[in-house]
């Protein structure tokens, strides 16, 4: 038995905060950021609008397009890094607002990385036989843990949602094989310093501004394009496939000149990937499940179709999954 995405679904914010908007914060330009970038525009969580909030609507339309009903679920996995509290977890929270009784509940961190390491424990229990309906959710509000006097990073991250029910399939489809990665010794390359127990929330935290995302973005850069390069090829070799099987990537939207740089090195060509990040930037652990919803909505992707994700992030991490549709 293979587990299957049975549906899709995303959900971003109303605001949008274009690069003009971002000129009036802070000393770039909107040339710059699309040069450097290729994003235009992301959205921006209302005051009050939560983690959770994103990750529901995302879930209703993706429990929609599965036909399944939320009482049917058994389990529920958020990934996040900007859940809406330390405690207790969103998935929780979504839990009880989807009316989800049955299911289990926690969030996974794993930066943007971590809708495909949520999917991977969703196929691992689902295989197992243990769960039968797994709802996972990559949701973010990025732009709260953006730091608006900080160039490097403000340009960059966006907030939204996407989810995947995933269910058993006997067909010849589905989850065909997943790959996750992690090197602990890049971990200051992208972080959140303040605000866990390292570094509690105090006066020191805020007057040093350590409740923000940091991150050396040219460092982070380099290494984006070996990790997701090798995790493309690592994915089709572990299913005896080449990267011209591949019809899809959909992978992390962190940088146009990232995606650039891997298709090169794959020999793939720009319009098999499926790219958001112009409208949204990066929205961190949503990003996968966002791009992939609206490439399924848009009818890009169809049964049969080959589909790798690849993505890298805090941690640092890097991960690939392979899915015939
Ligand atoms: N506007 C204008 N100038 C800027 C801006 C800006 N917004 N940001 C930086 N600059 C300047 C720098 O200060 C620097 O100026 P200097 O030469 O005078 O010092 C110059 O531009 C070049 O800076 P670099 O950091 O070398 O620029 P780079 O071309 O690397 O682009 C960027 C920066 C966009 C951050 C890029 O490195 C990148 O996208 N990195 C990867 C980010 C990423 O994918 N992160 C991982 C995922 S996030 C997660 O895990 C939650």
């Amino acid at each position: 038995m293979r587990s299957h995405i049975l549906g899709t679904g995303s959900y971003v914010p109303k605001q949008v905060l274009t690069n003009v908007d971002l000129e009036q914060l802070v000393d770039t330009s909107d040339a710059w950021i699309v040069e450097r970038t290729g994003i235009r525009e992301r959205r921006r969580a209302a005051p009050g609008e939560a983690c959770s909030d994103l990750g529901v609507q995302a879930a209703q339309q993706a429990l929609s397009a599965a036909h399944i009903q939320a009482a049917d679920l058994d389990l529920i996995i958020v990934a996040t890094c900007t859940g809406d509290s330390p405690l207790p977890s969103t998935a929780s929270l979504i839990q009880y607002r989807l009316g989800a009784a049955r299911a289990a509940a926690f969030d996974i961190s794993a930066a943007c990385c971590g809708f495909v390491y949520a999917l991977s424990v969703a196929d691992a229990f689902v295989r197992s036989g243990q769960y039968r309906y797994v709802l996972v959710i990559g949701a973010e509000v990025m732009t709260s843990i953006t730091d608006w006097t900080d160039r490097n990073t403000c340009v960059i991250f966006g907030d939204g949602a996407g989810a995947a029910v995933v269910g058993p399939t006997e067909e010849d489809r589905g989850l065909l094989s997943i790959h996750l990665h992690a090197d602990g010794r890049l971990s200051d390359l992208i972080c959140v310093p303040g605000g866990g127990s390292s570094i509690p929330a105090s006066e020191f935290m805020l007057a040093e501004r350590l409740q923000f995302v940091k991150m050396r973005g040219n460092e982070t850069f380099k290494i984006a394009v070996k990790t997701m390069e090798g995790a493309v090829r690592e994915a089709v070799a572990a299913q005896d496939l080449t990267v011209a099987d591949i019809d899809f990537l959909v992978p992390h939207q962190a940088n146009i000149r990232i995606l650039k740089a891997v298709v090169e090195r794959l020999g793939l060509s720009m319009d098999q990937v499926i790219i958001n990040l112009d409208r949204v930037g990066n929205t961190s652990a949503a990003s996968i499940p966002l791009a992939l919803d609206e490439a399924v909505r848009a009818g890009q992707i169809q049964p049969g179709s080959l589909i790798v994700l690849a993505a890298f992030g805090a941690g640092l991490t890097w991960a690939s999954g392979v899915i015939r549709w």
